[in-house]
């Protein structure tokens, strides 16, 4: 009797943990695959953890540039970026190109990764708002 009834409690307390783990990773999806594409296209040069390369390549960790010009970020993702610029106090000159494979979710995406990892609060984009900076930055021909 007693046997068998903690038995039952071994075989059902898995599945509310189930149901758990289910929910938040349907709820964490985006943001999955934000961190899968920062890896595959970003990570190379800014790094996993976002440090950039000292001198070369500007950090996303704790940049205040990400901050300052967060709603220019669609547009460096897709058209790149080259300029002078001084992020934390330092300067950065090398080109970076734009990446035209990644459509505008894949962005939202990436955006709500970065803007979240290693400790940034910067706050969420809408897809909505990633489509009407995108438009703004369109090259003109
Ligand atoms: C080939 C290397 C390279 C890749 C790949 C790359 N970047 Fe950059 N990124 C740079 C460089 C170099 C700069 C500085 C550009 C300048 O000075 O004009 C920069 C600048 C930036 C900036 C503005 C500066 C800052 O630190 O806030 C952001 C934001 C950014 N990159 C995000 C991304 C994201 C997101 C991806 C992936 C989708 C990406 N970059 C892929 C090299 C790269």
């Amino acid at each position: 009797m007693c046997f068998y009834e903690s038995m039952r409690v071994k075989l059902l307390w898995p599945v509310p943990v189930v149901l758990l783990i289910l929910a938040v990773g349907c709820e964490t999806e985006p943001y999955k695959q934000g961190r899968w594409l920062y890896e595959e296209y970003c990570g190379n040069c800014h790094m996993e953890n976002g440090s950039g390369l000292a001198g070369l390549i500007p950090p996303l960790a704790g940049a205040d540039y990400l901050a300052r010009e967060n709603l220019r970020t669609a547009c460096i993702i897709r058209y790149g970026l080259e300029d002078t610029i001084v992020v934390n106090g330092q300067t950065y000159a090398q080109p970076m190109a734009g990446i035209g494979q990644l459509n505008e979710v894949e962005i939202t995406n990436i955006i709500n990764y970065i803007n979240q990892a290693w400790g940034n609060d910067l706050g969420y984009v809408s897809l909505e708002s990633v489509k009407n900076q995108l438009q703004s930055c369109r090259p003109s021909r």
